[in-house]
C-alpha cells in the first residue's frame, strides 16, 4: 500500500468544520462547543436542530407544511429517500449554488420537518393505517417527538417521546461520517438540498452506518434465549461474525452517546438493560481479547436500540429514526458545504490489467 493511499479514507482530513467536535480521546461530543450531556432533557430535539444549522438554541426546526406524498410503501428508509428527492421538483427547489445562503437555510428547515413528518406517515401505512391523522390531534403535541408519535400513532405517551428526544438529541450530528460525507459531496455538485439529503438517506441505510439497531434487538433476544452471553459472544466471533453495536471509527474511548443511552435506558425502565448490560460485558471483554490493539468498545448503535425499544419503534424504522435526528447534522453540513467548499474529487489509483489490445498485440 502506498503512503498517499487511505482505505476508506480513515485519517485523512478533508473539510474543515465548526459543528461538531466528537473528541476521540475523552470520549465526549460536542454541538459547536456545547457537550451533548447538557442539551439532554434540557432542550427538545428541534431546538438542538436550530443550535446545529443556525448556531442558536432560540432557533428551531420549523412545523412541517402541508404535503401528501406520493406513495408510501411502509419500507421507511426507503420512502424516505424516494420522497426527499421528490420534494426537489415539487418544491422546484433551487439549486445550491444558485440561490442564497438565506434561500438554503429556508429549504433545509422545510425538508428536515417534512421529512419526520414522511418517517412517521410511513411508519403508519407499515402499522396497516394509510389514513392521516387528523391535524388537530397531531398540533397538540408540544415537542418534534410527540407530534412524530402523534403523526405515527395517534397518541404519544410522554416515556416514549422522551426516548425518541433522548435518542434523536445524541445522534443529531457526528461529523463526517458515511451520510455527512454524502450529503456534502452532493452539495459540493450544487445540487439542490433535497438531493443531497435523499443521498444522505440512501448512505444512512447501510447496517454499517444507521442500520445496527434493527440487529441489535434480535441478537438480545438471542442471547437472552441461550442464556450465555459469555458462549454466545465467542460462538458468533469464532464463526468470523461481527457484533452489532461495537466498534467505530473514530472513537477510541466509549462512545458518550452510548454511556447517556444507556443510564436513559434505565431510567425509563427498559426490560432489556439486564441482558444488554450482560452481553455488552461479555462482548466487551472477549473483543479485547481479541483484539488488544485495537480498542472496540460500546457504540451509539447498542444503546440506541434499547431506547428505541422502550418507544416501542420496530427494528426496521431504525435506520429512518437516525435520519430523522441527522438531518440536523446533515442541514447543517450542506449550508457549511455551500458556504466554505470546493468541488469533491478525490482520485483513484489504478492498478487494472496493463494496456492490452484486443488484437492480442501489447
Ligand atoms: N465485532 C467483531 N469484530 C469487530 C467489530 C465488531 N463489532 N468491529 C471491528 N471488528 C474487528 C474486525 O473484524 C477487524 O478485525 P481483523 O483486523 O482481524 O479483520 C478489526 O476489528 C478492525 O475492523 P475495521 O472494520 O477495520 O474497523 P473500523 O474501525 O473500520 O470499523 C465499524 C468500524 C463500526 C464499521 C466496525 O467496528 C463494525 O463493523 N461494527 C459493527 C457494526 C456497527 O455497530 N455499526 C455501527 C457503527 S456506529
Amino acid at each position: 500500500m502506498s503512503e498517499d493511499f487511505s482505505p476508506g479514507l480513515e485519517g485523512i482530513v478533508a473539510v474543515e468544520t465548526e459543528i461538531a467536535e466528537p473528541d476521540r480521546e475523552g470520549g465526549q461530543l460536542r454541538y459547536r462547543g456545547i457537550d451533548i450531556r447538557e442539551l439532554v432533557g434540557r432542550y427538545p430535539y428541534e431546538r438542538v436542530w436550530g443550535l446545529l444549522v443556525d448556531n442558536d438554541l432560540d432557533s428551531a426546526m420549523p412545523e412541517p407544511g402541508p404535503y401528501e406524498p406520493a406513495r408510501l410503501t411502509g419500507n421507511a428508509p426507503s420512502d424516505l429517500q424516494a420522497e426527499t428527492a421528490r420534494l426537489s421538483s415539487e418544491w422546484k427547489l433551487g439549486k445550491l449554488n444558485e440561490i442564497s445562503d438565506e434561500q438554503a437555510r429556508a429549504d433545509l428547515g422545510r425538508l428536515s420537518a417534512q421529512m419526520m413528518a414522511i418517517v412517521a406517515r410511513s411508519a403508519r401505512v407499515a402499522d396497516g393505517h394509510p389514513d392521516p391523522v387528523p391535524d388537530e390531534v397531531v398540533a397538540k403535541g408540544k415537542t418534534a417527538a410527540e407530534k412524530f408519535l402523534l403523526r405515527w400513532r395517534g397518541e404519544a405517551d410522554p416515556k416514549h417521546a422522551r426516548a425518541i428526544d433522548t435518542y434523536w438529541i445524541c445522534t443529531a450530528e457526528h461529523g463526517l461520517n458515511a451520510s455527512t460525507f454524502s450529503a456534502r459531496i452532493v452539495a459540493s455538485t450544487g445540487a439542490d438540498c433535497g438531493a443531497a439529503l435523499s443521498a444522505a438517506v440512501g448512505a444512512l441505510s447501510g447496517p454499517l452506518h444507521g442500520g445496527a439497531p434493527a440487529y441489535v434487538k434480535p441478537m438480545l433476544e438471542e442471547v437472552a434465549a441461550t442464556g450465555d452471553p459469555e458462549k454466545w459472544v465467542k460462538d458468533t466471533l469464532d464463526s468470523g461474525k461481527r457484533i452489532m453495536g461495537f466498534g467505530h471509527r473514530v472513537y477510541r474511548a466509549e462512545d458518550p452517546r452510548s454511556r447517556i443511552l444507556k443510564e436513559t435506558s434505565r431510567e425509563l425502565g427498559s426490560p432489556q438493560i439486564e441482558i444488554a448490560e450482560r452481553l455488552e460485558d461479555a462482548a466487551l471483554a472477549e473483543l479485547e481479547r481479541r483484539h488488544p490493539e485495537r480498542p472496540l468498545k460500546t457504540n451509539v448503535e447498542y444503546y440506541s436500540a434499547v431506547v428505541l425499544d422502550i418507544a416501542e419503534i420496530p427494528p426496521p424504522l431504525a435506520p429512518a429514526m437516525f435520519a430523522c435526528s441527522r438531518v440536523a447534522g446533515w442541514s447543517a453540513h450542506i449550508l457549511e458545504q455551500k458556504r466554505t467548499g470546493r468541488l469533491f474529487r478525490p482520485s483513484a489509483r489504478y492498478i487494472g490489467p496493463a494496456p492490452r489490445s484486443l488484437n492480442g498485440d501489447s
